[in-house]
């Protein structure tokens, strides 16, 4: 069946769409019915240059035969195995070589790896996990996790309850013994800045006084993403990731990265760990793992964290806990085919390359209407406009709205544009998508 016609339209009655307004939606919707390279295709047939890499997600572009490819060989030889008290080789095989591109390198030991389905599971693996540590080593009063105001982790109840963002966690109940650092962004001081702030490393001393507040003996971990993405592009001041690791380290706290977008590249090198030269002791991370192509998720678990479970009969269980789908063959080969990619083209730090015109193409939409803030790191921008009175998150949705009609994918989060476009964009795609979102902002009042 193709839907490559308005006129093939299924009704739009059934499916109950993930954090969309779906009435606003189903009034004027947005469909695309096939992608290849930088572009998808609209049903009305436009092509749509990729601003977003789908969702932060498909980093070698779209419509790649080598990973389709792998993909329908795996479904014809083995579609699906069990992983519990089971295995299949590729599970194996892509763990090995996930550890040989792990985040910090050898000397991190951040190489055993535990597969999920996504980047919410992820998070949720990665914080039991680290509650099985600290019990595992004699801390079993460590129960709390510390989280930061504006993270953004997933929708699973350890991701919200971690996460920072009051609208996915006001609806809802939130797990107990959480509590938050404040968040980073400081555009009174940082506004403009180009690559890594200046100001704010101090904010990482929240740590320290949650910890005289609850006591580190209750704390097993604190988790964070390295650059915010989904709440706008928050790139961390100099020196704060240095001291955060430091005080965790000191008081016997975990750090978990959460690197479900700035893994595999998004920053110019193949991990924010490698990035900032800062080693945490888990790295959750999905998207860019399989390129977006089949849905899956890694966390990278280093050897102190997994040995310490390594313990008890060797008939036990460590670690009661995995997903159906955990190592899943198909996704697996997807994988694999992604980083022969990656490798064969060095996507993997090809952002560095491009950072630096990205940075100049971006930071010159400052002087345009509304814009009050321009942040570049990588392959990533966040562009911030002033909110209408009254009216948060309007403009920004009208300029989505203006790009997309006139072929440019982009993503807004309240009244934050924020660009990913995948790894192999060339210049003419930055110009392309500078030059419609200029147009865009000129045109929103
Ligand atoms: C940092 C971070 N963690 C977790 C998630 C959740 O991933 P998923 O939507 O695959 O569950 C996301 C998704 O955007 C993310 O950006």
């Amino acid at each position: 069946m193709s839907y490559a016609n308005l006129s093939n339209r299924p009704s739009l009655d059934h499916y109950w769409m993930p954090f969309t307004a779906n009435r606003q939606f189903k009034a004027a919707p947005r469909m695309l019915v096939s992608a290849e390279g930088m572009h998808y295709v609209s049903d009305d047939g436009r092509p749509v240059l990729d601003g977003t890499a789908g969702l932060w997600c498909v980093n070698a572009g779209h419509g790649r035969r080598q990973i389709t490819d792998a993909v329908a060989r795996q479904l014809a030889t083995l579609d699906y195995a069990p992983s519990f008290q089971m295995g299949h080789p590729l599970a194996f095989d892509f763990a090995e070589r996930l550890a040989r591109i792990a985040p910090g390198g050898a000397a991190a030991g951040l190489d055993r790896v535990f597969f999920t389905g996504s980047g919410s599971e992820s998070v949720d693996t990665a914080l039991k996990i680290a509650i099985a540590y600290q019990r595992a080593i004699g801390q079993g009063t460590r129960t709390r996790f510390i989280g930061r105001e504006r993270g953004y982790h997933g929708v699973g109840f350890g991701g919200i309850s971690v996460g920072g963002i009051v609208n996915n966690r006001r609806v809802f109940p939130q797990l107990p013994g959480v509590d938050h650092l404040r968040h980073t962004h400081d555009p009174a001081r940082n506004a403009f800045a180009k690559g890594l702030p200046e100001h704010g490393a101090e904010l990482a001393d929240d740590l320290e006084r949650l910890v005289a507040l609850h006591g580190a003996e209750t704390i097993a971990a604190v988790i964070v993403e390295p650059v915010a993405g989904s709440t706008g592009v928050l790139v961390p001041p100099k020196g704060y990731l240095e001291r955060l690791r430091e005080i965790a380290t000191r008081h016997g706290i975990l750090l978990i990265f959460d690197e479900v977008i700035t893994g595999f590249g998004r920053l110019g090198a193949p991990f924010a760990v490698d990035y900032f030269g800062v080693v945490p002791d888990l790295v959750t991370t999905a998207k860019g793992l399989t390129n977006g192509v089949i849905p899956m998720g890694a966390v990278f678990v280093s050897r102190k964290v997994h040995d310490a479970l390594m313990t008890g009969p060797e008939a036990a269980i460590e670690l009661f806990h995995g997903y159906t789908y955990s190592g899943h063959p198909v996704a697996c080969a997807a994988g694999i085919a992604t980083l022969e990619i990656y490798e064969e083209e060095g996507l993997l730090t090809r952002a560095a390359e491009l950072a630096g015109a990205w940075q100049d193409a971006i930071h010159a939409l400052k002087g345009l209407p509304h814009v009050i803030d321009i942040r570049t790191i990588g392959l990533v921008a966040g562009i911030e406009l002033e909110s209408r009175p009254g009216a948060a998150g309007a403009r920004a949705y009208n300029a989505f709205i203006d790009c997309f009609q006139n072929g440019v994918l982009i993503r807004v989060t309240g009244d934050i544009i924020a660009l990913s476009p995948p790894l192999i964009a060339e210049p003419s795609h930055i110009d392309e998508i500078v030059t419609r979102l200029t147009a865009a902002l000129r045109r929103v009042h």
